[in-house]
């Protein structure tokens, strides 16, 4: 019996979890948004003053040092809170193009994901990277058309962005009326409602407006122009008669972004967003460990590393390691194998974390994440599991394209930063790489944007007491050579000007080009040298071709 019922609520649990990141160019509204949602979930005693103006709040994500000197979003943070039935787990991804490695990451710990557009801008450089990511994992894309309030391009213009650029389909949930200082508010389609807007910056928890049906359209003669009614019927009526059906499947699938309208600043739209994500996204799904699926409600726990924070309380230099759960449940100091080392650890210190603010967490359920502290042992991608045969591969590595030398600037403090290097190599906070031919006096590094070496000198100087030299080398594309042929038979090719053969710290081949133009002719005077753009083990199958 007791089986029984701690199975029940497990299969509960599980299917009341909504694990999902927000993805948006910087500035759509993600940070606006992130707030509006935490008030509903009523965590925003937790998050501190979260309003206001953009370099006065302190966001329960805006925490490290580094952050606050380049005003950006380095790190990623997790923010739970209860909604309704649901318990929500937003992780939030770096609006930072360069930590494009970092965000990939967060994004293999969601099950879905909330993509922000500014209606004046449409899709946008740094929302199309992060959409293919999103793709190449086949999440489900839910669309929030962020800024109505103010002129646009325009919903229709918008929806057939969205299919044409990004090759998505989008299919409108409600639709807005006006737009600009013309912007009267939203009609809800399913619920076949009007919501009327009132600019409300400061006061946030005003309901609007609602009609009780759009046939019975007192209210829409009230507020709307006759002329406006008109033509909002009509469109109404247009998207109606093309009679595209919502399509779950294909929703869940990734083909299909439902698309909500809405202002995050004047917190409107935003319920309705909510409401209809929970109730449409799915709840944790099984996860595929080679040929096998391991479903969430498996009791054996298992879980795998996607981000791991250091530093984050300046009072206490420590790390955390985030571990998403995706079978069983967490108690608290629960031994756990470390596929890795194949050591047994006790997760002990476990973390909710949010921003600066800690608590123990006692309890949690696949789809959530908990923060291990103090384990220097877990690395990124690592699997934790009380099922042996269980090895999540998710986190595969980036090839680099940028490339350093870091100098440590004082001898006496030699072995602290070999120390912290080393450590954060372990991390796979950037990545080793040994020129050949080369002494190696200087440690080598790669990074897929410039930020992960700032975050690597950032970290010695403050957890290891070690100031360093960057001198930046001026490669930016970076091939693993395929199996079978070695470091010292590619020396004897001919190498154009600019490249250069390397090691990874594991010691496969790799060869280093200037730019594209001196790849292509490479390949193209040696079409028999294998390149590959990741090295062979890391490459799930849907990243192969793929490139962010
Ligand atoms: P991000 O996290 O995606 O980078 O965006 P963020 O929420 O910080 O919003 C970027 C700017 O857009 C902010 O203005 C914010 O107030 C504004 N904004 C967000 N949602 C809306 C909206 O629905 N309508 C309008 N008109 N503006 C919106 P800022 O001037 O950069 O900062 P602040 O000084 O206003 O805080």
């Amino acid at each position: 019996m007791r089986e029984a019922g701690g199975f029940m609520n497990m299969e509960s649990e599980i299917g009341r979890r909504r694990t999902f990141a927000i993805i948006s160019h910087p500035d759509a509204g993600k940070t606006t948004l992130t707030e509006k949602f935490l008030l509903y979930g009523g965590a925003v005693q937790l998050a501190g003053a979260v309003t206001g103006k953009k370099k006065d709040r302190a966001t329960a994500s805006d925490w490290m040092e580094l952050e606050k000197q380049r005003g950006i979003s380095v790190s990623s943070t997790v923010l739970q809170f209860p909604y309704d039935n649901y318990c929500v787990n937003l992780l939030d991804t770096p609006g930072h193009e360069d930590f494009s490695e970092d965000t990939y990451r967060v994004l293999t710990a969601v099950d879905a994901a909330i993509m922000v557009i500014d209606a004046a801008k449409g899709i946008e450089a740094q929302t199309r990277k992060l959409f293919e990511v999103c793709r190449m994992r086949g999440l489900p894309i839910f669309t929030f058309v962020n800024k109505c309030e103010r002129p646009g391009k325009g919903p229709l213009a918008l929806l057939d962005e969205i299919e044409s650029v990004l090759g998505l389909g989008a299919y409108p949930m409600n639709w807005p009326m006006g737009d600009g200082a013309q912007f009267h508010g939203l009609i809800d389609r399913r619920r076949r409602q009007a919501h009327f807007f009132e600019a409300t910056a400061g006061g946030r928890h005003r309901a609007a407006e609602v009609s009780s049906d759009l046939a019975d359209d007192a209210l829409l003669r009230e507020k709307l122009t006759d002329s406006a009614r008109t033509q909002l019927l009509e469109e109404i009526d247009m998207l109606e008669m093309a009679g595209e059906e919502f399509d779950r499947a294909a929703v869940m699938e990734g083909r299909l972004t439902p698309v909500f309208f809405g202002s995050a600043l004047n917190n409107f739209g935003v319920r309705l967003l909510l409401d209809d994500f929970l109730a449409l996204a799915p709840a944790p799904r099984s996860r595929k460990v080679d040929e096998t699926a391991i479903d969430p409600a498996r009791p054996e726990f298992s879980g795998f590393v996607f981000k791991i924070q250091a530093n984050m309380d300046p009072q206490h230099r420590d790390r955390v390691a985030f571990i998403r759960i995706c079978s069983g449940r967490f108690s608290r100091d629960m031994s756990v194998l470390h596929a890795q080392s194949g050591k047994k650890i006790r997760l002990s210190f476990a973390q909710r974390v949010f921003g600066r603010d800690r608590e123990t967490q006692d309890e949690a359920w696949p789809g959530d994440v908990i923060g291990i502290a103090g384990n220097t042992e877990l690395g990124l991608g690592d699997t934790v599991t009380e099922d042996p045969a269980i090895l999540y591969r998710e986190l595969p590595r980036f090839p680099p394209e940028c490339f350093a030398y870091l100098r440590n600037e004082d001898m006496r403090n030699y072995k602290r930063f070999r120390a912290g290097l080393e450590q954060m190599l372990h991390e796979k906070v950037v990545q080793r790489f040994h020129l050949a031919g080369s002494a190696d006096l200087a440690p080598f590094l790669g990074a897929v944007g410039p930020l992960q070496f700032d975050v690597v000198r950032f970290r010695l100087e403050s957890e290891y007491r070690a100031t360093t030299r960057l001198e930046p080398a001026s490669w930016t594309v970076t091939r693993w050579v395929g199996e079978g042929v070695t470091v010292d038979q590619l020396g004897a090719r001919f190498l154009p000007s600019g490249a250069a053969v390397a090691t990874d710290d594991d010691g496969r081949p790799v060869m280093l080009f200037a730019d594209e133009w001196n790849l292509r002719y490479f390949n193209d005077k040696q079409p028999e040298i294998p390149l590959h753009e990741y090295p062979p083990e890391s490459a799930p199958k849907s990243l192969a071709r793929a490139a962010i």
